[in-house]
């Protein structure tokens, strides 16, 4: 049965079809279920009850994200171990109803092999709006995602409100890649898209990227850079030229202020600093820098996550997560900074630019998108990889879990960040997901599935590029 990600357990029962009729309700048993319940019947048109209905949500099991369904011609029933387990077996269900408004007998036992399963939006080069960052939301949530992880701020823009730094927003915002203007989201804004996410039990990551990455903020206040001069706000693609000043005590009020506002508007336990492509510090000024950062995101009570570059330091706080980023063949040492994060008590989110960056192109014949990563990356690609095997020495226990971001530069509709992401973000997805296999994987697991997820992805409206390896129905 066609469901991504593939659950743990899934079979066929010799029973009937369930069919939704104009009596199908769906009943919530305990209240912590009442807003699933809502999402569910909003769906499938269906009222809700917390007495009375044939497909109904409970909370049972002890693994949180974990849920059981049995679906027969006598009703569908949903245990999950937690409101957030219910929702992912509501995710599966949207995917077995079928077009004649059926769902097969079936019975599925399910949870997920990562704790954290990530996508990333960069809304610095572009700038995406709530509603897009909403819309993104329902599309990830779909694959059971759990993470959006937000990247903030860059040399082409600064897109959060920082009361203390008003020129962030008031300059650092007012550009994007190749000019027309840029935006920002207000402190409500920002809280409105946590509130969002968190109704889809997903939390916000929130990236602000330092000590490179910060043209904008440098063209905002002459006073942060090393020589008191503001540089041109920047609207190119070329990377590894800015630099805070680590030996400016100003440059940490900033990194304090920053990060103690970003703090209070994010519940979520992780602030995402950044640390990439530092080209233009010295390695001295780097590890100073890191490691002072790094203290100020860790006594705001956030877990740090990093870059993997930050794992050049060995200073880092306790539980700092590196974020791997490099190749699946890791190249120039870039392998063993992520090791570092692990050395040091720490764990490893892996999104290898081969294989889980969403700007790669799918072919040479793609109009968005890059291809420095070894591009293009088609959508096989995507798939056929193992996140316990990337970097040497790090093993499943160290990994917490695998994320696809999507770098904007070529990037600037919610229909091209939907077509830049499907399929390959639901690759990414049953990697995350789905246990781990012993074999190595092959496209033909997951391509007819794909196929029928286009289905749905079709009356949902969403832009996925219709790739070659796979048998799409419809027109
Ligand atoms: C990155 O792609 N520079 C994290």
């Amino acid at each position: 049965m066609p469901v991504i990600p593939l659950p743990v357990q899934l079979s066929a029962l010799p029973e009937g079809s369930y069919r939704l009729t104009d009596a199908s309700r769906v009943r919530f048993e305990e209240a912590a279920l009442e807003g699933v319940a809502a999402y569910l019947g909003e769906l499938l048109s269906v009222p809700t009850s917390p007495d009375e209905g044939d497909i109904v949500l409970t909370l049972e099991g002890d693994e949180p994200e974990g849920y059981a369904l049995r679906a027969s011609e006598n009703g569908i029933r949903i245990g999950g171990g937690s409101p957030a387990g219910v929702f992912y077996g509501v995710q599966t269900l949207r995917q077995l109803v079928q077009e004649n408004r059926t769902v097969e007998a079936v019975e599925i036992a399910d949870a997920p092999r990562y704790a954290y399963r990530g996508a990333m939006l960069d809304v610095a080069r572009h700038f995406f709006g709530v509603d897009d960052v909403k819309r993104y939301l329902d599309d990830i949530a779909l694959l059971k995602l759990n993470h959006l992880h937000l990247h903030l701020t860059d040399d082409q823009g600064w897109r959060l409100q920082i009361d203390a730094w008003p020129e962030l927003t008031g300059i650092g915002a007012s550009t994007r890649v190749g000019g027309g203007g840029g935006g920002f989201y207000t402190k409500d804004d920002y809280r409105e898209i946590v509130a969002y996410a968190a109704s889809s039990f997903v939390t916000i990551v929130p990236e602000i990227d330092m000590p490179g990455h910060t043209n904008a903020a440098l063209a905002s206040y002459a006073e942060l850079n090393t020589d008191g001069i503001a540089p041109e706000p920047y609207e190119g693609i070329e990377v590894g030229f800015s630099s805070l000043d680590s030996n400016k005590p100003l440059t940490y009020d900033f990194v304090r202020d920053v990060l103690t506002e970003l703090a209070d508007l994010t519940p979520g336990p992780y602030l995402h600093i950044g640390g990439d492509e530092s080209l233009a510090t010295t390695d001295a000024d780097f590890l100073l820098f890191v490691r002072r950062a790094a203290e100020i995101a860790a006594s705001l009570g956030k877990t740090v996550i990093g870059w993997h570059e930050m794992g050049r330091s060995r200073e880092l706080p306790p539980g700092t997560i590196g974020h791997y980023w490099n190749f699946s063949d890791p190249r120039e040492g870039n392998g063993e900074h992520a090791l570092s994060f692990v050395e040091q008590g720490g764990q490893l989110i892996i999104s290898p630019g081969d294989r889980a960056y969403l700007d790669m192109k799918y072919d040479e014949s793609t109009e968005l998108g890059l291809v420095w990563a070894d591009g293009p990356t088609p959508v096989p690609d995507s798939y056929e990889w193992d996140p316990a095997l990337i970097v040497p020495g790090v093993g499943e226990e160290h990994i917490l879990g695998v994320e696809a971001p999507l770098w904007t530069e070529t990037v600037t509709t919610i229909d091209e960040i939907e077509f830049m992401a499907f399929p390959r973000l639901a690759c990414v997805a049953e990697l995350g997901w789905s246990p781990r296999t012993d074999a190595p994987r092959h496209f033909e697991e997951i391509a007819q599935r794909l196929a029928r997820l286009g289905g749905l992805w079709d009356a949902l409206g969403v832009q996925y590029y219709r790739a070659p390896e796979v048998e799409w129905g419809g027109t």
